[in-house]
């Protein structure tokens, strides 16, 4: 592989292709800057899909006909291109129905492109928050599907691949949708290909705001209970149709705990289920759903279950599934640190990874929700 890494830079291009099978006889190959380059109209803006944290991702077309979605990191400096080059051979390795995997990659003295399948329903932030909201395409189905689909595949990542890898980066528009509406968690093992200093994200602390644990938020204390808090906050925006952290008329943010809390302590699901639903759903499976949620974002995180547990519960094989004894907890963000948070009223987009400093003040709010049998809990 060594002679790859030096293929494919801006000012040098080599046609040669590597193709590597994987044990598992997934393929991906090592593309060409020129390849990358012709296939996306030379990086232009009308194939521009988005941008995110490490940079820009465009839709592109092969020469064999294969729909990509490429993503072009900012520049990175020489030195890191082993390590780039030993972590992407780990992450092409990954191959998961729920997961992302890699098409290929280029790698050059100036230039680092990751390739991915194009997924043609695109994220599911678009579909709840963005561009395709106001088609209601997520019917109740669908919903339980990329729930229990993106559990999946961060159980993958947790518990099945070796090494382990924690993806510190679960969010809506990290969970890309094909063309049946199955979930591919996207970006996992991402983050630790990117030296620090290069990109906008120095600190330790790397993720989006209004899904971080708040021991990683606040320590940076990383484990796999991290995913587990950041999974049970998608979840709650799948239920509900909300956003993590919104903006409320007159400018105070309020994060979708603080907002879901009272209405499950009552019991009240049919407040909290999505309004764009309109009364389509299963109660029992609501439930559940609810309940493993409100595990997963308690803030001790050794309280929290494991992907196995969530992935059990949602399907219904959890024998606790009856009595469950816990409580709500949120984390109740600083006004500073919400400052960091870039909603806007009208802003469909993502903010995306921000530089997070000021944890270190955030202050941890314990609820107490008077229930002990979520099973009780009556439909209002
Ligand atoms: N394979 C793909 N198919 C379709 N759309 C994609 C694909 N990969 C990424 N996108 C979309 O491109 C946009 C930018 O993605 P990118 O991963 O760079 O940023 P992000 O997910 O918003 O933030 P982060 O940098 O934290 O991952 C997102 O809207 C994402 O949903
Ligand atoms: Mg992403």
């Amino acid at each position: 592989m060594g002679s790859a890494f030096s293929c494919c830079g801006s000012e040098k291009v080599e046609e040669g292709l590597t193709t590597i099978t994987t044990p598992n006889n997934a393929t991906w190959r090592i593309f060409t800057y020129k390849e990358l380059h012709t296939a996306t109209n030379g990086f232009s803006d009308d194939n521009k899909l988005g941008e995110g944290g490490f940079g820009s991702v465009y839709w592109g077309r092969t020469s064999d006909g294969l729909q990509i979605a490429v993503k072009k990191l900012k520049a990175m400096n020489s030195k890191a291109e082993m390590e780039f080059a030993v972590e992407v051979e780990v992450l092409g390795r990954v191959r998961h129905k729920n997961l992302l995997g890699l098409r290929g990659y280029c790698a050059g003295t100036d230039q680092r492109l990751i390739v991915y399948d194009y997924m043609p329903n695109l994220s599911l932030l678009s579909h709840l928050h963005g561009q395709y909201a106001g088609e209601v395409q997520l019917d109740w189905k669908r919903r339980m599907k990329i729930a229990i689909g993106s559990a999946e595949g961060i159980l993958y990542l947790h518990h099945e691949v070796t090494p382990h890898i924690i993806h510190r980066d679960i969010k809506a528009s990290n969970v890309l949708l094909d063309s049946d509406f199955e979930p591919l968690v996207a970006d996992f093992g991402f983050a630790k290909l990117i030296p620090e200093g290069v990109s906008h994200m120095t600190t330790r602390v790397k993720g989006t705001l209004g899904y971080l644990a708040p021991e990683y938020a606040m320590w940076g204390k990383v484990s796999e209970s991290c995913d587990v808090y950041s999974f049970g906050i998608l979840l709650l925006e799948i239920l509900t149709g909300r956003k993590p952290i919104e903006k409320l008329p007159g400018g105070v943010k309020r994060t979708i705990t603080e907002w879901a809390e009272p209405l499950i302590v009552k019991g009240k699901f049919k407040e909290l289920v999505d309004p764009k639903l309109r009364g389509d759903f299963d109660e029992n499976q609501l439930k559940q759903a609810i309940n493993v949620a409100v595990l997963c974002v308690q803030s001790e995180p050794e309280k929290r279950p494991n992907m196995k547990e969530v992935v059990n519960t949602l399907t219904g094989y959890d024998p606790r599934g009856k009595v469950m004894q816990t409580r709500i907890e949120t984390l109740a963000y600083k006004e500073e640190l919400l400052a960091f948070d870039q909603t806007t009223d009208d802003d469909d987009r993502d903010p995306g990874n921000q530089e997070l400093g000021v944890f270190g003040h955030t202050k941890v709010q314990k609820m107490r929700a008077p229930y002990n049998q979520f099973g009780d809990q009556k439909m209002h």
